[in-house]
């Protein structure tokens, strides 16, 4: 169950911002930052229990399997408070090397009655350079932190390595695994790079860097971010690169383009540009969780995601091979009680 704490929360992150999604959005991140902004408020937020289910996954320990999804602290400012908030790792980003500013607004959009949030946002974010100076300002995390990594807008497709391994060699330092997103419906090309050549040259050039610069620890694990969309001989084929390339695990899934399962007060939206999240992806994602999973078996590790509005939800992934979770949409439908409820779920 929801609690009457998480209601009145969304309530009222719903309202500000004049009903604006993306104006409420601002304004949670921006509590969240100032929440985090001190180091005595991030000494308090320390201090506040984190609910835990430890789990070691690409030789990290995550003090619970879940995560808050990319997407949601672009910049990287509110790390300490989503730590405080129960997650037990957040992958923030996707960030670009060069800083830009997204697609034109309106790009966000709540669908309501599915339980759903179309968006097209376009990697609105403040570049790697910025992000790299927030995360040296900051200080070691709470719990461990993914980066995600994606292409500019304004670095042709054919020139993708350079942009993201620009961004990779200014973070790494700070990241605990790296993602590489090349599925994100919402700049041109990008998916392209899930194709066989482009994501061997891609995942090559990144995975040689991380060799290069390893310590002892041995090299960060970069992992790749998968559409829910790809066709089963198309997964298999991300599957074979990322092995051969040296690449820890995989991320399943990122939005879809499909507009299924959608109620009819949403329809009025099918048409919009976008990917599709929450609950009409759910499905889609845990049969792609099951899928790489049965492919790859031990080798590829999976975090899940997609849709999970609930425990069972969670349980889902889980069932289907998933080793961590994360998400997103129902963070926002369901507030941060949810994390804690699967949290409790999973060690039960
Ligand atoms: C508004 C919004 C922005 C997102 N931005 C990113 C992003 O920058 N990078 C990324 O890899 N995924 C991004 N995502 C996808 C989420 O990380 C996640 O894969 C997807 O929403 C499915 O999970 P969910 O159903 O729990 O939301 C975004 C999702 C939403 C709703």
């Amino acid at each position: 169950m929801t609690s009457a704490y998480d209601v009145l929360v969304r309530k009222a992150l719903f309202a500000s911002g004049g009903g604006d999604p993306e104006a409420a959005h601002h304004r949670t991140i921006r509590i969240l930052e100032q929440a985090g902004e001190t180091p005595r408020r991030r000494a308090v937020l320390a201090r506040i229990p984190r609910p835990a289910a430890p789990t070691t996954v690409f030789g990290i320990t995550f003090p619970n399997p879940v995560g808050l999804a990319a997407g949601m602290d672009k910049d990287a400012v509110a790390i300490p408070a989503w730590g405080a908030l129960g997650f037990g790792f957040v992958e923030v980003g996707t960030v670009t090397w060069h800083p830009q500013p997204g697609n034109p607004q309106p790009r966000l959009f709540r669908l309501v009655e599915s339980e759903a949030i179309l968006n097209r946002m376009g990697f609105n974010n403040r570049g790697a350079e910025a992000m790299a100076a927030r995360l040296a300002a900051l200080g070691p995390a709470p719990v461990p932190v993914g980066i995600s990594l994606g292409k500019s807008k304004i670095t042709p497709v054919a020139d993708a390595t350079e942009d993201y391994l620009n961004s990779l060699k200014l973070l790494l330092p700070y990241a605990d695994y790296v993602a590489v997103n090349v599925s994100s419906p919402n700049t041109p090309g990008l998916r392209s790079l899930q194709d066989k050549g482009a994501l061997d040259e891609l995942l090559g050039a990144l995975r040689g860097y991380t060799v290069s610069v390893a310590g002892p620890g041995g090299p960060v694990p970069l992992l790749v971010k998968i559409a829910p969309d790809l066709t089963d001989e198309a997964i298999a084929e991300v599957i074979e690169v990322c092995a051969a390339r040296g690449v820890a695990g995989l991320i399943a899934t990122n939005t879809t383009i499909s507009r299924d399962g959608l109620r009819p007060s949403d329809l009025a939206r099918a048409g919009e540009a976008g990917g599709l999240s929450g609950r009409p992806l759910h499905a889609l994602a845990v049969r792609t969780v099951a899928f790489v999973t049965r492919e790859a078996g031990n080798d590829l590790p999976v975090i899940g995601v997609g849709g999970i509005l609930e425990p069972d939800d969670a349980r889902r992934m889980f069932d289907a091979g998933a080793r961590l979770v994360q998400l997103y949409t129902g963070f926002v439908y369901r507030g941060p009680g949810l994390v804690r409820r699967i949290v409790r779920n999973t060690r039960g």
